[in-house]
């Protein structure tokens, strides 16, 4: 069968002006990701990772070459669109809505897209929350009172509520202990499996590299395949 592409980085270019001198971060650097597929990337401090992310959820401009999302340059679907409806992006430290509670940080998701909200939102949010480890209790629960596994559980179950097939993560286990992030890589690898959504987290670490399907690794400005578990 052959394999479909949810989102393509074509000949991109990227670089910084440093103290007058140009610093180029991305060079020509071209990959196609599948659909349903969950993909890491590695790379040392610096490297460029963020700056990727960046570009990839239209925060920020390539100098060159285009970005797509099925098969549309994403300048042409519009960055807001893009941004409000096709993906969604988990940070190291959460970015909750802190004076919210758990479920209403998950059910504002539902009002930033384009898509018609479901008539039984706080439901709904509540379900999703269930899916990935949270209670009721601890969903109405203000989220600055969670443990940090928990509170990724939630920005994760807002990035669901989403409901987008693309989601990026910069580093989104980099502040958890070992088990908490085995226990959310589990997660993420769900959300691919079962949902058939394309995951890109950027990590700084092996072992989650390992467990993605792809690991990429970005070197001098490109990315590359470290292995391919197919
Ligand atoms: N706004 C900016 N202006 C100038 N240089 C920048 C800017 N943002 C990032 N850089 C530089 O670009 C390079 C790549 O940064 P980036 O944040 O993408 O790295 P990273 O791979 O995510 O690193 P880490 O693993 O530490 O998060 C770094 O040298 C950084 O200092
Ligand atoms: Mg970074």
């Amino acid at each position: 069968m052959a394999q479909e592409i949810l989102f393509e980085l074509k000949d991109v270019t990227y670089s910084y002006i440093d103290g007058g001198k140009k610093r180029v971060i991305l060079s020509g650097l071209s990959y196609a990701f599948e659909k349903g597929k969950f993909y890491t990337i590695l790379g040392p401090s610096g490297s460029g990772k963020s700056t990727l992310l960046a570009l990839a959820s239209a925060l920020d401009k390539p100098e060159s070459g285009t970005i797509e999302y099925e098969g549309k340059n994403i300048q042409k679907i519009g960055f807001t669109k893009y941004r409000r409806n096709c993906m969604a992006i988990i940070f190291q430290k959460y970015n909750l809505t802190d004076y919210l509670n758990g479920v209403e940080n998950v059910e504002s998701s539902f009002y930033i897209t384009d898509k018609k909200a479901p008539p039984n939102k706080r439901d709904l949010s509540y379900k999703i929350l269930s899916s990935v480890g949270i209670v009721q209790s601890k969903a109405d629960r203000r989220v600055n009172k969670l443990s940090g596994g928990e509170q990724q559980r939630v920005a994760i179950a807002r990035a669901l509520a989403k409901d987008v097939s693309l989601v990026f993560g910069d580093e989104p286990t980099g502040a958890l202990d070992t088990a908490t992030s085995n226990e959310v890589i589990e997660l993420f690898k769900r959300l691919s499996r079962e949902y058939g959504k394309t995951i890109i987290l950027v990590t700084h670490s092996d072992e989650v590299a390992a467990s993605s399907d792809i690991a990429l690794r970005l070197h001098e400005g490109k990315l590359e395949e470290m292995k391919g578990n197919e």
